[in-house]
């Protein structure tokens, strides 16, 4: 229903405003529209996108159903925050590296990633930046063509202190010490993005997706879609209890329903191993079971390390299939360094 209101709405004020853009080229006054355009150009030029394809109507379906349309936290609009967490926020943050308070934030939309009704050409679709990221965690290069625009906001915060391999203790100082939320950059990434990599059992070897898809986020997240459920514009794989979008895979696996059981597969491993670094991080009281710490707290390099990795995983949320064999090795390694006798 809110969609249906919302087109409404929309047609509404468009058919409203090429009416003034038209009765403005006439008579030479009235709200300026786009630049050097008559009544008809105007009609033209808003009907390569506003016209009777289904093209916006699906995207915006789509979207609809995104947790980035629904703005969940929208109030983080102050410096610091606002560049991943609202639209204005990021805007201002691309164009000039500025972090700002953004009044009235608005939640993530078409306009956050596309410049449209700028040139009013299909160019408006393009993307507002894709630029490679030096991650704020390692100052690492990102650089997988048009998800750079996604990394800009789904990476770690700058960890503080960040342990370093054989170096000396950490004091954590500040209770929610870690990553943030979405650090799936730099797992995807893999290594040297960010991983505390303590020698272990494990080699670290990256997936093959990390040089073989090189669109990133973009190619596996918003393939062809599933409804308004996932892919596309509403950007996830996974949707419902236990369903996954994996029109991307074909491309490359000529076996997908195989490759679903091994995901299945990978998916319990991953969070076995999870389970075991976690119980092994609470049994020695080196971080709370909400993920929080009693500060000053003062660990070796490996522990907060593996504090570190622990995090770093469970934020990634995907279990693994960022890149199972480094995840698979950071997990392995990590338990090996807490496990008594060997920290
Ligand atoms: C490059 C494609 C494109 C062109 C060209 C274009 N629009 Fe749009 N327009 C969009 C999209 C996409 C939306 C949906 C925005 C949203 O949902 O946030 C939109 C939304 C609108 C809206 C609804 C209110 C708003 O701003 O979201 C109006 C009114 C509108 N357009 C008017 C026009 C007029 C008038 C022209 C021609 C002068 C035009 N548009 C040309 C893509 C385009
Ligand atoms: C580099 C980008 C970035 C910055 C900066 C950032 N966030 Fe986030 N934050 C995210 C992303 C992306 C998510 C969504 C994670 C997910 O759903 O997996 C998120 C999620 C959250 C959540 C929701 C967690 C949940 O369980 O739903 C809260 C609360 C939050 N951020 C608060 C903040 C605050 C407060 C700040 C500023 C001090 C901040 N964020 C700065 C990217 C950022
Ligand atoms: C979080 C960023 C983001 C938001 C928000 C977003 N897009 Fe996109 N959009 C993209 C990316 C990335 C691509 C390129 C996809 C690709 O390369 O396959 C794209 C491609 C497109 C395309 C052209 C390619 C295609 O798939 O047909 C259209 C049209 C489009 N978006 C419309 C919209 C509309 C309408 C909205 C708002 C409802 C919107 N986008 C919101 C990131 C975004
Ligand atoms: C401006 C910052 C920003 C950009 C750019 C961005 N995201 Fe997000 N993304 C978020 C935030 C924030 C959330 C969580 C929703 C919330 O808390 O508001 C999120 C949520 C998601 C989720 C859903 C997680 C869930 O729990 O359902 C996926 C998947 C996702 N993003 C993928 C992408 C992809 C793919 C791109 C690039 C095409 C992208 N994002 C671009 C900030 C961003
Ligand atoms: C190889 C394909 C692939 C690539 C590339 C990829 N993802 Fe994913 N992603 C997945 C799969 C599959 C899942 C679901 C894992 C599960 O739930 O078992 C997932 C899960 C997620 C989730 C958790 C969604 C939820 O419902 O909690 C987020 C957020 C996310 N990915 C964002 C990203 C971002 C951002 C990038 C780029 C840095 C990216 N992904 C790159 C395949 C991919
Ligand atoms: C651009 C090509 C390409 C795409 C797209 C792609 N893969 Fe892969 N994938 C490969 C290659 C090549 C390998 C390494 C050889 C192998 O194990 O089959 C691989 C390996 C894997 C593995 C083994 C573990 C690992 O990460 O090394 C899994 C599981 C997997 N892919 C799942 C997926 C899923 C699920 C998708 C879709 C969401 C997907 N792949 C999309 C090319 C691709």
């Amino acid at each position: 229903m809110r969609s249906k209101y919302r087109i409404a709405f929309f047609s509404t004020l468009f058919f409203a405003m090429l009416g003034s853009l038209i009765i403005s080229s006439c008579t030479k006054e009235g709200p300026e529209g786009p630049p050097g355009m008559d009544g008809a150009d105007a009609t033209e030029t808003c009907q390569t996108c506003h016209n009777f394809t289904e093209t916006i109507v699906a995207k915006i379906g789509q979207y609809e159903n995104s947790a980035h349309a629904f703005g969940a936290n929208i109030n983080r609009n102050y410096e610091g925050c606002s560049q991943c967490h609202t639209s204005q926020g990021f805007r201002t943050y691309i164009e000039s590296g500025e972090m700002s308070n953004v009044h009235e934030p608005t939640a993530i939309n078409c306009r956050t990633c596309h410049p449209i009704h700028t040139t009013y050409t299909v160019d408006d679709y393009s993307l507002r930046t894709s630029d490679a990221i030096a991650l704020m965690v390692s100052g690492q290069d990102y650089d997988y063509s048009s998800s750079n625009l996604c990394v800009n906001c789904h990476q770690a915060r700058p960890v503080n202190p960040m342990p370093s391999l054989g170096g000396g203790d950490v004091t954590i100082t500040n209770a929610r010490w870690g990553p943030h939320y979405a650090p799936q950059g730099n797992i995807f990434g893999g290594i040297g993005k960010g991983g505390y990599e303590v020698p272990g059992s494990m080699a670290y070897n990256n997936s093959t997706h990390s040089t073989m898809i090189t669109d990133g986020c973009v190619t596996c997240h918003m393939s062809t879609p599933v409804g308004y459920q996932a892919g596309g514009h509403q950007m996830n794989v996974s949707y419902g209890t236990s369903s996954y979008n994996y029109s991307a895979c074909g491309d490359c696996h000529s076996d997908v329903s195989g490759l679903a059981t091994t995901m299945t597969e990978h998916r319990e491993e991953i969070q076995g191993l999870m389970d075991n670094l976690q119980t092994l991080i609470l049994d020695q009281g080196l971080m709370n079971a909400n993920g929080m710490f009693s500060v000053p707290l003062t660990l070796t390099a490996n522990q907060a390390g593996a504090v570190l990795n622990y995090k770093l995983i469970y934020y990634d949320h995907s279990y693994g299939a960022h890149n199972y064999p480094y995840v698979k090795a950071l997990l392995t390694n990590s338990i090996e360094a807490l496990n008594p006798g060997n920290s």
